[in-house]
C-alpha cells in the first residue's frame, strides 16, 4: 500500500515586500489567489483531510477561501520561522505516519509532476527526506545547499549565516521538502532558535536527521521558473505571465485556436471547446466555460459566463455572469452585464445592453437598446433604441414581452408592463400598460400635417 500524504502549505507571512494591506497569499495570478493555486496542487497529491495551511497574516480571510476547498487550517499567531510554522501543525495533524511535504503560498508554478518526483525519490531511495533544489545564476537571499562527497545534502545554510565559499554555491534550497513522518514529528523538536534573528528554521532538520545517521537526498528541478516564489509585484506579474501563457499552449494543445497568443489573457480555471477561434486581446475569466466551435471577437471579455457550441462574440463585447446557448451572435459592441440567458440562436447587436434578463430561442435585439429585469419570449423583434424602464427610484420592475412580438424602434417600456404574445407596438411609443395577445400598442402623440406652412415661413422670415 502506498504510504500516506500529508501535506503542509505555509502561508503565514505577510510579505512586506508586495507593499501591500493585502496578505501575500491573497494576491491574484492568472484569475486565482496565489494560496488557491498551491493549495489545487495539493489536492492532485492527496485528500483534502491531509492538507493543512498554516495561516497567520489575514488568517481570517485566507481560511474563508480557501474553506470551500475542504482542507485544515492551522493558526501561527507569531511568526518565528519556518520550522515553528509546522511545529504549529504537530497537534493538529492526526496522521503522523508516511510522509509529510512542506509547500510555500507564495509559490504556485511548482508541477504536480515535480512533486510525484519528489515524493517518487523519497519511496525509492528509503532516505530520510528529499529537497527540490535548483541551479541559480543569482542565488543571493537564497539557503544554499551544502553537498556532501557523495552527492547528498550535508546542510542547508541561510544566507545571512553563509560564509564566502558557500555563497559561492549556485545550488538553492527551494524549501519545498518530504520528509519521512515519524522521523519528522520525533526531531521538530530539535530544532533551536540559534540564528540572529532568533527563528526556528526547518532547513535545521538536515544537519539534525544527518546528525541521526539519516541521509537527504537533493532533487534537482532543471526548469528553476517553476520554484519561482513571489516577493514583489515584479514576480506576480511574471508568475501571472508564464501561468497564462501555459494556460494558452495548453488550450492550444487540445484543439483552441488562439490567435497571437500573448495579446490574450485566460484565467486558469476557464475552459475552452476545440474549434474555437478567439482573438487578439480577447480575455477569459474566471470559471468561464466555452463550448467548440466560438468566436471570441478581439478585445471580448467574457467573465464568469457559460457559452455553447457555435457561439460568436463579437469584438468589444462584455459577457458576464450570463449564460448563452447555441447558436448565439452577440456584438459587436454589446454589454450583457449581469445574469442574463440568451436561448438558442438570439442575436444581440451593438450597444445593447442586457441585466437579468432572459432573451427567447431566436429572439432579437440587433441595435441601440437596453434590456432589463425582462423576459423577452421566442423570436421577438426588439427594434432599435427600444428601452425597458425597470426603475422607479425605488424599486426594479419585470417587463415581459410574449413570444412573437413586435417591439417598433424607439419604444419605451415602462415596467412593471407586459406586451402579449404576437403584440405590435408602434415605433415611438411609451408603454405604460399591457398590451393584449395580437393587438397593436400605439403610445404616442398622433402625427399633424401642415400643409404649406414651411414654405410660407421661407417667405415671410
Ligand atoms: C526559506 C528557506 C530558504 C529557501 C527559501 C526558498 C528557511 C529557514 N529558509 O527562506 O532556505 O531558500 O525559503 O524560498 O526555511 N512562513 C510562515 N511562518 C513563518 C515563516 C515563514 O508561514 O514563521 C511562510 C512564509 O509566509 C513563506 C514561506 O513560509 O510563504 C517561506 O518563508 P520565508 O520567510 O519567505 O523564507 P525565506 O527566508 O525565503
Ligand atoms: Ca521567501
Amino acid at each position: 500500500m502506498e504510504k500516506s500524504l500529508t501535506i503542509i502549505i505555509l502561508a503565514a507571512g505577510l510579505g512586506t515586500r508586495m507593499k501591500s494591506r493585502k496578505a501575500k497569499v491573497l494576491h491574484r495570478a492568472a484569475g486565482k489567489a496565489l494560496a488557491e493555486h498551491v493549495v489545487d496542487t495539493a489536492l492532485a497529491l492527496t485528500s483534502a483531510d491531509h492538507v493543512y495551511v498554516v495561516t497567520g497574516h489575514q488568517a481570517g480571510q485566507v481560511e474563508s477561501l480557501l474553506a470551500p476547498k475542504g482542507v485544515r487550517f492551522v493558526r501561527q499567531t507569531e511568526q518565528k520561522g519556518t520550522g515553528h510554522a509546522v511545529l504549529c501543525c504537530e497537534p493538529a495533524v492526526e496522521d503522523k505516519t508516511g510522509r509529510v511535504m512542506i509547500l510555500y503560498g507564495d509559490t504556485p508554478l511548482l508541477s504536480v509532476e515535480s512533486l510525484r518526483r519528489l515524493v517518487d525519490l523519497h519511496e525509492s531511495s528509503g532516505v530520510a527526506a528529499t529537497a527540490i533544489t535548483t541551479l541559480l545564476d543569482n542565488p543571493t537571499g537564497y539557503g544554499r545547499i551544502v553537498r556532501t562527497a557523495d552527492g547528498e545534502v550535508m546542510a542547508i545554510v541561510e544566507e545571512k549565516a553563509a560564509n564566502a565559499e558557500q555563497k559561492a554555491i549556485r545550488e538553492i534550497n527551494a524549501g519545498i521538502y518530504s520528509f519521512d513522518a515519524p522521523l519528522l514529528w520525533k526531531h521538530l523538536h530539535d530544532i533551536r532558535p540559534d540564528n540572529p534573528p532568533k527563528e526556528y528554521y526547518l532547513t535545521d532538520m538536515v544537519e539534525i536527521l544527518n546528525a541521526g545517521g539519516h541521509r537527504v537526498l537533493p532533487m534537482v528541478v532543471e526548469d528553476s521558473s517553476e520554484l519561482l516564489g513571489i516577493n514583489t509585484r515584479l514576480e506576480l506579474a511574471e508568475v501571472d505571465r508564464i501561468l497564462r501563457s501555459r494556460k494558452v499552449r495548453e488550450l492550444m494543445l487540445e484543439g483552441v485556436t488562439i490567435e497571437r497568443p500573448e495579446t490574450v489573457c485566460i484565467d486558469a480555471e476557464a475552459r475552452i471547446g476545440p474549434d474555437t477561434i478567439i482573438e487578439p486581446f480577447a480575455r477569459i475569466l474566471g470559471n468561464t466555460v466555452i463550448g467548440s466551435d466560438c468566436l471570441i471577437g478581439s478585445c471580448s471579455i467574457i467573465d464568469r459566463s457559460r457559452l455553447a457550441d457555435d457561439v460568436h462574440v463579437l469584438p468589444f463585447s462584455i459577457v458576464a455572469t450570463s449564460e448563452v446557448e447555441t447558436g448565439c451572435r452577440i456584438g459587436p459592441y454589446a454589454r450583457l452585464r449581469l445574469e442574463n440567458h440568451v436561448e438558442a440562436g438570439a442575436h444581440i447587436g451593438n450597444f445593447v445592453e442586457l441585466k437579468k434578463t432572459r432573451m427567447g430561442k431566436g429572439a432579437k435585439a440587433q441595435h441601440l437598446a437596453y434590456l432589463g429585469d425582462s423576459s423577452i419570449g421566442a423570436k421577438v423583434n426588439v427594434g432599435a433604441g427600444t428601452i425597458t424602464c425597470n426603475y422607479d427610484g425605488k424599486t426594479k420592475h419585470q417587463t415581459l414581452v410574449g413570444e412573437g412580438a413586435f417591439i417598433g424602434s424607439n419604444s419605451t417600456l415602462v415596467a412593471p408592463v407586459e406586451i402579449g404574445a404576437g403584440g405590435y407596438v408602434g415605433a415611438g411609443s411609451v408603454i405604460t400598460d399591457a398590451v393584449p395577445e395580437d393587438a397593436l400598442a400605439l403610445g404616442r402623440g398622433r402625427q399633424v400635417n401642415k400643409e404649406g406652412w414651411a414654405k410660407r415661413r421661407r417667405e415671410t422670415c
